[in-house]
C-alpha cells in the first residue's frame, strides 16, 4: 500500500473523489439504513473544522486504487490531549493489513504533536470491534443513535411556559446575544462522557461566534431555541438544529442543554417541541432529526422517548494511549 498525505483544506477533485467514494462505500456497506453524505457536506467538514481544530488526511492506495482513509482531527484548548480518529478501509479489502498502515500515520502525528489519548467512533454491529481490540483500544463511551420523523407537535402551543419564553434565533447569534449563548452552553459541561479523554471545551461570546462563521462557511444554518427566564433575562436554556442546504432531508439535532439551576422543569422537552413547531412550518424539506446521545444521560433519551425517537444504533467510543499505540505500530 502507499500512504498519500491529502490537505483537506485544499482538497484536488479527484482526492475528494477517492475520499467521498471510501465514505460512501463503507456506510453503505456496515450502515445502510443511514443517509449517505453529499460530496459537497464532505468537502465543506474537511475542509472547515471546528474552531481551534485542525485536520490531517492520509489516502491508502493499491495500484492506485483508493482503498481506505484516515482522518485525524486535533484541538487547542481543552482537549489538546486529544487525537480524534476517523478510519475507514473498503470492505472488500479488509484483514490486509491497510486499517494498520494507516492508523499509523494518524498516530505519528499525534505522538510528534504530544497527544495522548487517541479516540474513535465504530457502530457496535460492525467490524470495527476486533480491529480495535488488536491495536489495545477500550471502549470509552458507550452512544446512542436515534432518529425522529419530523412532524408537528399534536398539541397547539399555549404559551404559557409560567417564568420561561422560548426564542427562536435564526443563522449567527445577533451580537447582543453572543455572551448569553456563550454562557447557557456551559450547561454542558456535567453532560456524561464516560471514561474517555474528551473534557467540556468552554464557551463563550466568541467562540459562539467563531462556532457560527465555520458553519456559514460549510454552508450550514443553525437553527436555535432559546429558553429565557422573564425575571431575570437570563438565557438558561439552548437546543439547536444544523440543516445543510445541500441535504436538509435528514437533519442534525445538536446539543440541547439547561443550566442546572432551572432543570426539572420540562424545558428540554419545551424547547424541542418548540423546534418541531418551527421546522414543521418554515422547513417542511427537514423530514428527520438524527441525534447521539450518551447511553447513560438518562434525561435526554427520555426526553427524546416521549418526542418519538427511534434508536437507530449503538456505537462505542474506542480510546487508546497514543504512547502504546506508536510502540505497537512500531514508530517508538
Ligand atoms: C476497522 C477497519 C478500518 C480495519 O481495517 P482493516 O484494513 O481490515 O484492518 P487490518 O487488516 O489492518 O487489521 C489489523 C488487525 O486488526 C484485527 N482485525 C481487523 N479486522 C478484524 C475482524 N473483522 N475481526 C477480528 N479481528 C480483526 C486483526 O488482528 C488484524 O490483524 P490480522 O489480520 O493480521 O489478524 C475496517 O474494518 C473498517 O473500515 N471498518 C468500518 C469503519 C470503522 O468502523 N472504523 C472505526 C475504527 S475505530
Amino acid at each position: 500500500m502507499r500512504i498519500l498525505p491529502v490537505d483537506p483544506r485544499t482538497l484536488a477533485d479527484d482526492e475528494l473523489a477517492m475520499m467521498h467514494g471510501i465514505l460512501s462505500a463503507v456506510a453503505a456497506h456496515d450502515h445502510p439504513e443511514l443517509p449517505a453524505e453529499s460530496r459537497g457536506d464532505l468537502q465543506a467538514r474537511l475542509a472547515w473544522p471546528w474552531p481551534g481544530c485542525r485536520s490531517a488526511c492520509w489516502l491508502g492506495l493499491d495500484d492506485d486504487r483508493a482503498v481506505g482513509l484516515s482522518w485525524v482531527t486535533l484541538s487547542r484548548g481543552a482537549n489538546a490531549a486529544v487525537a480524534d480518529l476517523t478510519l475507514a478501509v473498503l470492505p472488500e479489502d479488509r484483514r490486509q493489513g491497510f486499517g494498520r498502515g494507516l492508523l499509523r500515520e494518524a498516530v505519528r502525528l499525534a505522538y510528534s504533536t504530544g497527544r495522548t489519548s487517541m479516540i474513535g467512533a465504530a457502530a457496535d454491529e460492525g467490524p470495527a470491534a476486533g480491529f480495535v481490540v488488536a491495536m489495545g483500544a477500550i471502549p470509552a463511551l458507550s452512544d446512542i443513535q436515534a432518529v425522529l420523523q419530523v412532524q408537528p407537535p399534536p398539541a397547539p402551543d399555549d404559551g404559557d411556559c409560567g417564568d420561561y419564553e422560548l426564542l427562536r434565533v435564526r443563522g449567527a447569534a445577533p451580537p447582543e446575544l453572543l455572551t448569553d449563548i456563550g454562557a447557557v452552553h456551559e450547561g454542558m459541561a456535567d453532560r456524561p462522557v464516560g471514561d474517555a479523554a474528551w473534557t467540556h471545551q468552554p464557551y463563550d461570546g466568541a467562540r459562539v461566534a467563531a462556532v457560527d462563521a465555520m458553519l456559514d462557511a460549510r454552508g450550514l444554518v443553525q437553527l436555535r431555541v432559546l429558553a429565557r427566564h422573564r425575571p431575570t433575562g437570563e438565557v438558561v436554556g439552548i437546543s439547536y438544529v444544523i440543516v445543510s442546504t445541500r441535504s436538509p432531508h435528514r437533519s442534525e439535532q445538536g446539543d440541547t442543554t439547561v443550566l442546572p439551576a432551572h432543570r426539572g422543569r420540562r424545558l428540554g422537552l419545551r424547547m424541542k417541541t418548540e423546534m418541531l413547531r418551527w421546522l414543521s412550518s418554515e422547513y417542511p424539506d427537514v423530514r428527520e432529526l438524527n441525534t447521539w446521545v450518551a447511553r447513560d444521560n438518562a434525561p435526554m433519551r427520555a426526553v427524546n422517548a416521549e418526542l418519538g425517537y427511534q434508536v437507530a444504533g449503538h456505537w462505542t467510543q474506542w480510546q487508546a494511549p497514543v504512547a502504546e499505540l506508536a510502540s505497537k505500530l512500531g514508530l517508538v
